[in-house]
């Protein structure tokens, strides 16, 4: 299994990490087979799974269900899984508990945490425990009711500064990767110069060390029209609507079971 060493290597080896969010048996199993680098069990669990409109709502026990799923599939894959809405903001020691939680219960072997600099104390607090925490800054979609829609951060120059300081403040706290969300590339850039663990993007361009997809985004499942920095890199959801529409033509022409369906 790849590990912190390892990410770190292929950063300085200019090699990309290719993150994917899974959330079941089927989706962590068909990451494992692409040969991607790390899985994210992402609180997007809510938006797509779950159908809502946003993360607030996912729990903590949900979001180890799920864990424990994905890392049952990819004993040899290094499996992250977010920290839900208010299961570490209240205090270091409240995220201390519930991301043991996570680890002990599921198998996962680190968690994301969304958060600038006032995140620190309670990545340090994991971090000093023996508990790998990924920074996620940006748009941080666990914050949609300050935001009030899904924007790219980091238009202004204070915005920026904010960014680049939110970085060094989560690397020097601990964090071992530091996700960076939809923020024009050159912003990345800059964070990216004044760090030196791995950054994984989405939507924030190329420079980033690695970029990280939501599974049913990458494969187009969804049926809505995702965001500018998504790429459907198939139409699934076409292909399984057809076959489906296959199987109900031939049961209801008789086709379906044929000879070879039969038990004799
Ligand atoms: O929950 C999620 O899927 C995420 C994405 C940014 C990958 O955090």
């Amino acid at each position: 299994m790849k590990g912190i060493a390892d990410f770190i290597k292929m950063k300085l080896d200019k090699e990309k990490i290719v993150m994917v969010t899974a959330y079941d048996y089927i989706s962590a199993g068909i990451s494992k087979e692409a040969g991607v680098d790390i899985v994210l069990v992402g609180d997007s669990l809510a938006t797509t799974v779950q159908g809502k409109d946003n993360t607030i709502g996912v729990t903590l026990e949900e979001m180890i269900y799920h864990a424990k799923i994905v890392k049952g599939a990819l004993t040899d894959v290094f499996v992250a899984c977010d920290m839900p809405f208010m299961s570490y903001q209240v205090s270091p020691e409240q995220a201390l508990i519930n991301a043991g939680r996570i680890l002990k219960e599921s198998g996962a072997n680190g968690v994301k945490i969304e958060g600038g600099e006032t995140a620190g104390m309670t990545i340090k607090k994991l971090a000093e425990n023996g508990i790998p925490v990924i920074a996620h800054i940006g748009l941080m979609p666990q914050f949609i009711n300050v935001l009030g829609s899904y924007k790219v951060q980091g238009r202004i120059e204070s915005q920026i500064e904010r960014l680049v300081n939110d970085a060094v403040t989560l690397e020097k706290a601990g964090a071992f990767m530091i996700l960076l969300e939809a923020m024009p590339e050159e912003v990345a850039l800059r964070i990216q110069n004044n760090i030196s663990i791995p950054t994984i993007g989405i939507g924030a361009g190329r420079f980033t060390d690695g970029q990280v997809l939501v599974f049913y985004d990458a494969v187009g499942m969804l049926d809505k029209k995702p965001p500018k920095f998504v790429k459907k890199f198939a139409d699934s959801r076409t292909l399984i609507v057809n076959a489906l529409k296959s199987y109900k033509e031939e049961v209801k022409n008789g086709s379906f079971p044929a000879e070879e369906n039969i038990y004799k």
